[in-house]
């Protein structure tokens, strides 16, 4: 129809409807990202049960493919093993809802920081090293130019 904007089904279908907002009391790790341009802001929660996200809820706010992102990135991470989440890209994200616009990619880095971001502080609390890289991607990409 007169539909113009440059969203996918799936898109569309997460941002009205984004599936695991809330929070998790007593979470197992908790992660805040924000992207310092466009000053949305993501909250992830996750309860970790042996390795295992058992339960991930988030909250954004922010755009709606950050929302749509956000979304998205808690179905995929359910159940998954820590090790097998961390494999999942913010690309892998944008797929799993069948693309974004180029200027919008940049709103799925933020559900992979805020992932990661939270399985960093699962480790913190833990007091054990965190087994990975913890990488600010966006806010390195944002920084320049500036
Ligand atoms: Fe800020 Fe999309 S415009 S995350």
């Amino acid at each position: 129809m007169a539909d113009q904007h440059p969203y996918s089904d799936k898109v569309m279908d997460h941002f009205t409807n984004p599936r695991n907002v809330g929070d998790i009391p007593d979470a197992s790790g908790v992660g805040t990202v924000g992207n310092p341009i466009c000053g949305d802001v993501m909250k992830m929660f996750l309860r970790i049960e042996n390795d295992v996200i058992v339960e991930v809820k988030f909250k954004t706010f922010g755009c709606g493919a950050a929302i749509a992102t956000s979304s998205m990135v808690t179905e995929m991470v359910k159940g998954k093993t820590i090790s097998e989440a961390l494999q999942i890209s913010n690309k892998a994200v944008a797929e799993a809802l069948g693309g974004l616009p180029a200027v919008k990619m940049h709103c799925s880095v933020l559900a992979e920081e805020a992932l990661r971001s939270a399985l960093q502080n699962y480790y913190e609390k833990l007091g054990i090293p965190v087994p990975f890289e913890v990488k600010k991607r966006g806010h390195d990409e944002h920084g320049h130019g500036h």
